[in-house]
């Protein structure tokens, strides 16, 4: 069966400061999310990659493609919010077999965040096979830190029992009709302040998602210390 990929790459990384989104920031002098696209690039069961940029990046996507020699890729314009982003990514891929687009519907998504580049083979196997039983499915982590929720005048509400939750992370993937169908039928408030995919999978289409025990290294480059975490990364495994 055939499996896609969407990358979401049409942040600007606020928490990381300073003028470069993180996905186009150098680790090692390549940029981080040539690492994310190589990752899925090199398992040959990944068909097409479909990579969401800002607009204004576009041009810089392109010339990271060419320089790297990236295969299998579109890139697409993102859009205001991550699910924007994703939504935009998704709508590249024909619902017809008559349409002209070189892009065949598939089977599968999966939905990987281009700021996380070290997902294993082992992860993206586990959450399509998991995703093609049951609808949806994302990778998981136990919680570094307890949650708590604050009151209005800032002071603890209440904390949640840390052991019963997890944190969503990514990869995910769903069935294709189910999450495309889940964005088509979502809100525009879903759309700009909604948490995540497998929840509007749940949602709207009331899919099953199952979650899957994901390793460390799928954690999210998000501020600075992570880049040289990641480049630390890099030169113990990739290089
Ligand atoms: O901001 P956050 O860390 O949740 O971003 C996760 C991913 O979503 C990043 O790869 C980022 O580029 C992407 N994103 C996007 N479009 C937006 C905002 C974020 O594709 N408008």
């Amino acid at each position: 069966a055939s499996v896609a990929a969407v990358l979401p790459a049409g942040g600007s990384g606020e928490r990381l400061g300073g003028a470069t989104p993180k996905q186009f920031c150098a680790l090692l002098g390549r940029p981080l999310i040539s690492y994310t696209v190589r990752a899925l690039e090199r398992i040959n069961w990944i068909s097409d990659i479909v990579v969401a940029v800002s607009l204004e990046n576009i041009e810089t996507m392109k010339s990271i493609i060419e320089k790297y020699g990236h295969k299998r890729i579109t890139v697409v314009e993102g859009g205001m919010t991550r699910h924007r982003s994703i939504f935009n990514g998704l709508k590249i891929f024909p619902e017809s077999k008559l349409s002209s687009c070189p892009l065949q519907k598939p089977e599968v998504v999966i939905i990987h965040d281009a700021v996380r580049p070290f997902v294993e083979e082992d992860t993206l196997l586990k959450v399509v096979l998991a995703a093609k039983e049951h609808g949806a499915a994302g990778a998981i982590r136990p919680l570094v830190s307890t949650v708590v929720a604050s009151s209005a005048d800032g002071s603890l509400d209440h904390s949640l029992e840390r052991s019963r939750y997890r944190a969503s992370e990514m990869p995910q993937a769903f069935l294709f009709d189910i999450i495309y169908q889940a964005y088509h039928q979502c809100t525009d408030y879903d759309l700009d302040y909604g948490t995540e995919c497998l929840h509007l999978a749940l949602k709207y289409c009331k899919t099953n998602a199952k979650l899957i025990e994901g390793s460390p290294d799928l954690w999210k480059v998000t501020y600075k210390w992570d880049l040289y975490a990641a480049e630390s990364v890099i030169k113990d495994t990739l290089s």
